[in-house]
């Protein structure tokens, strides 16, 4: 495993009074997984934006291959390119097919220009309708987004997120909207694929009883913190949800 992006000592706060992140310190490895808990408010969301650099933080960097990407005074390019967000709802565009929602994921790596007139590269559209096949939604090719069911939209998002080959993933709220079967199905995939691929990946999501099959790694937070931490064959859900209280 390789180190893609640390977290060193990172506080963050709205309105520049009450700290919503308070010196947060992780490390994300390739090709493994990361599921972050906590109750609702704790600041999960916040976390992630500021890993993908929407936000910046207040104090402490984000380090990626061991050079500073993100601080106080600036967010550079990498982490545009480097890594791949899923923002709650999936941030799909239902007016759009499933095809072109996907390719609107090379756009970090496409000339702006040619793709706004919507002109991508040949082998670009090859190249999704690929990763659509991987994830077993390549039928639904031409099908508007507003018309497929939650968990193929959740697919979607994934879909889009690979487009851009990411060495990182955070996808917020990942799969908690979605029945527990299908929560599977498309955890198993998206895992099989970010493995596959040495993506690492960073979820937080509600769903404690996956952890110890699924995670590498699990962080509790609480108030803006981490307060607990456990690795794969040392999670106990009993400890995830009593570290939530
Ligand atoms: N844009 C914002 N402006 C001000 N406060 C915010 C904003 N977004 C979130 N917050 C506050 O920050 C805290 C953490 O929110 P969030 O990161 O969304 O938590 P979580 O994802 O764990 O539910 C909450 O108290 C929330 O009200
Ligand atoms: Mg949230």
């Amino acid at each position: 495993m390789t180190n893609l992006l640390e977290a060193r000592d990172i506080w963050f706060s709205y309105d520049g009074r009450n700290y919503i992140i308070k010196g947060i310190s992780m490390t994300i490895g390739s090709g493994r997984m990361y599921m972050i808990f906590g109750r609702s408010g704790v600041g999960k969301t916040t976390l992630l934006k500021l890993f993908k650099g929407i936000l910046k933080p207040v104090r402490g960097e984000i380090r990626y291959k061991e050079r500073t990407i993100i601080n106080n005074a600036q967010v550079r390019r990498d982490s545009y390119s480097a890594i791949g967000y899923i923002p709650q709802g999936f941030g799909v565009i239902n007016n759009l097919t499933v095809l072109d929602n996907v390719i609107v994921g090379a756009l970090s790596r496409v000339s702006t220009l040619s793709s706004l007139i919507g002109r991508f590269p040949e082998h670009e559209v090859k190249k999704a309708e690929e990763i659509l096949r991987m994830l077993k939604i390549h039928d639904l090719c031409y099908t508007k987004v507003s018309r497929i069911s939650g968990g193929q939209r959740q697919r979607v998002a994934i879909a889009r997120a690979l487009m851009q080959n990411p060495e990182i993933i955070l996808a917020d709220e990942f799969i908690s909207q979605l029945d527990p079967v299908t929560s599977l199905e498309v955890l198993n995939d998206f895992k099989r694929l970010a493995e596959q691929r040495k993506i690492g990946v960073v979820i937080t999501t509600h769903d404690i009883q996956l952890a110890p099959s699924y995670a590498d790694e699990v962080l509790v937070m609480r108030g803006g913190e981490i307060v607990f931490r456990a690795v794969h064959g040392m999670i106990d859900e009993r400890d995830l949800v009593s570290a939530m209280r």
